[in-house]
């Protein structure tokens, strides 16, 4: 098969609404990336890698380094789905010309089709200076993670009225400057459906809500390997159980001598 264009997502929208919505997950490894992949739309190599890969406090610490030899990783470890890459926090704020050369990066050092950043009407010019350059952007706005240390915390956004105008014409104006999507992460259920009717590019919530044009959820999240998750969270599996399960019968017969056995050891052939 080929592997889904900028364009095939771009026009699940066409005729203003979405009727197959768009599947999306974040993926940070190959083999992830494999498993992931048959089932989706797009891959999202996120930013997220920073708690969920390096257990860091929030996504501000990560580099291009991190995100482009992750991003290499998915796109080596799929053939179906687009795969986009997130910008990380200091690689594109300052100025269109910074923002395209580090996602210019990205793209050469990872063969990812596109590049999410966060932020509203202050980040339209830089969205549409990437567009124009040829590179495919997807925007993110409500609970915008970099911005942690400006919010205070993690809490769902567009609580209030003038909140939720602010985020609306965020979201226009990214999806305005040319952004083919639209993350909308940790907001009010009314708001994600105003705005998905809002502009022509579909948006994908997460913590948003069902009428958004498709879903993205942290794989690791919705894997159930974390204890505590986002209300936002439906785990659909619980593999850090499994793990444990698993670890503590291969640590019992290490320790009773029970494994490895003959099967799992090299022993001369048979001498004809
Ligand atoms: O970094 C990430 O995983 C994300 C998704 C949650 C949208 O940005
Ligand atoms: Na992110």
């Amino acid at each position: 098969g080929k592997r889904m264009t900028v364009p095939a997502i771009k026009s699940r929208k066409a005729d203003g609404s979405t009727a197959q919505p768009i599947v999306m997950l974040t993926a940070y490894t190959m083999r992830m990336a494999q498993l992931l992949d048959p089932h989706c739309d797009v891959l999202l190599v996120g930013d997220s890698l920073a708690q969920v890969i390096y257990g860091l406090p929030s996504t501000v610490p990560v580099t291009l380094e991190m995100m482009c030899a992750h991003g290499a990783a998915v796109v080596r470890g799929s053939w179906h789905s687009l795969v986009a890459v997130d910008m990380p926090f200091g690689s594109y704020e300052s100025g269109p010309e910074l923002a395209f050369a580090s996602a210019a990066r990205i793209l050469k050092e990872t063969g990812c089709a596109a590049v999410k950043l966060e932020g509203g009407e202050a980040m339209a010019p830089t969205v549409r200076f990437l567009v124009e350059r040829g590179i495919p952007v997807i925007g993110h706005v409500g609970l915008t993670p970099q911005a942690v240390n400006a919010l205070g915390g993690y809490g769902a956004r567009g609580r209030s009225e003038a909140e939720a105008a602010k985020i609306l014409a965020d979201g226009r104006a990214i999806a305005d400057a040319g952004a083919f999507m639209l993350v909308a992460e940790g907001v009010m259920e009314a708001l994600a459906d105003d705005l998905t009717r809002a502009v022509t590019c579909p948006v994908i919530g997460i913590g948003a809500s069902a009428t958004c044009d498709g879903q993205v959820l942290v794989i690791d999240d919705m894997l159930g390997m974390f204890e505590r998750v986002p209300r936002f969270v439906k785990r659909y599996a619980d593999l850090a159980t499994e793990i444990d399960q698993a670890v503590a019968r291969y640590a019992g017969e290490v320790r009773g001598r029970s494994f490895p056995t003959a099967e799992q050891t090299y022993r001369p052939k048979p001498q004809g």
